[in-house]
């Protein structure tokens, strides 16, 4: 047993001990947080993004960095997982690319508003959370009856905008979405011609296509029809 003096510089000392431990951390972690956040990446353009993301409510449904509402999905990684195009084209118009089950409003932003926003996410995208948050896995696509076969082929070099914004409605040897048709073996249907004008602009081709008109470049169409092209 201690006495009551004992135990009173036990706790004394135990407390500064302790609060000393804590500032030091607090001190520490302060001053990676330039470092970790990449301070000097915060552009003019990345702070237009943060405040068109506070004047909007995102956070009413969506979180960055495990903040905000539960009702729409986590943000903090969506650059990297759907790339710039899948979120411009969500911005401008969401029904767009969740044709039919649109949950999320459609803003009205302007092209610099929805280029700000972007650059806003990136940023946020490339600060170290020392792991945060887990990559989720891709969605599965609803079975198709040769799938088993199909992804035994080796696949002709795919473009990576396919797997950031095309994967989200359309699945490719059993993964990916399944708004659109599956593209397994495309290029026996359609042609390199067909699918450039298609890729630019879908509506043009067929005027009450589901797919939405991509911003892509003429470099990321031709890549596009060059890869579809070869899946026999
Ligand atoms: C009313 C709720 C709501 C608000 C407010 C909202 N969103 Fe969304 N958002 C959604 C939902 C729900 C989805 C999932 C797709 C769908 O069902 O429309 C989504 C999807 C997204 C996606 C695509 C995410 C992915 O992984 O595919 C991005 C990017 C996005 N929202 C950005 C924003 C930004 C930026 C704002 C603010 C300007 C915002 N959202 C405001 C509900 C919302
Ligand atoms: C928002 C959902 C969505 C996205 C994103 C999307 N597509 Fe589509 N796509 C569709 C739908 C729906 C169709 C069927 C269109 C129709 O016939 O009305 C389609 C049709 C197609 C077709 C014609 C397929 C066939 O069998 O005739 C090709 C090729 C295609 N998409 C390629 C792509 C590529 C490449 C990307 C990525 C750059 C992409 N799509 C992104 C929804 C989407």
């Amino acid at each position: 047993m201690l006495s009551k003096s004992a135990a009173k510089k036990f706790f004394l000392i135990g407390t500064v001990v302790c609060s000393g431990c804590f500032v030091l951390l607090t001190v520490d972690t302060v001053q990676k947080v330039p470092q970790q956040s990449h301070a000097e990446n915060i552009t003019p353009e990345v702070i237009h993004g943060k405040d068109l993301w506070d004047h909007n409510n995102c956070m009413g449904c969506h979180t960055i960095m495990g903040e905000g509402a539960y009702y729409a999905p986590e943000l903090t990684k969506v650059y990297e997982r759907r790339g710039p195009i899948f979120i411009k084209s969500m911005l401008k118009d969401p029904q767009a690319m969740f044709p039919g089950q649109r949950n999320m409003q459609k803003y009205n932003f302007t092209e610099t508003e929805i280029d700000s926003l972007v650059a806003f996410l990136k940023w946020i995208g490339e600060v170290d959370l020392n792991g945060f948050p887990k990559k989720p896995d891709l969605v599965p696509a609803a079975p198709t009856a040769n799938t088993a076969q199909l992804s035994e082929l080796p696949l002709p070099t795919k473009p990576a905008v396919f797997d950031q914004v095309c994967v989200a409605c359309h699945a490719l040897q059993g993964k990916g979405g399944a708004v659109g048709p599956v593209l397994d073996g495309v290029g026996n249907r359609r042609n390199h011609d067909f699918l450039v004008s298609w890729l630019k602009d879908p509506l043009a081709v067929k005027a009450d296509s589901k797919m939405p008109k991509l911003p892509l470049t003429d470099e990321q169409v031709q890549e596009l029809a060059n890869f579809l092209s070869q899946l026999k």
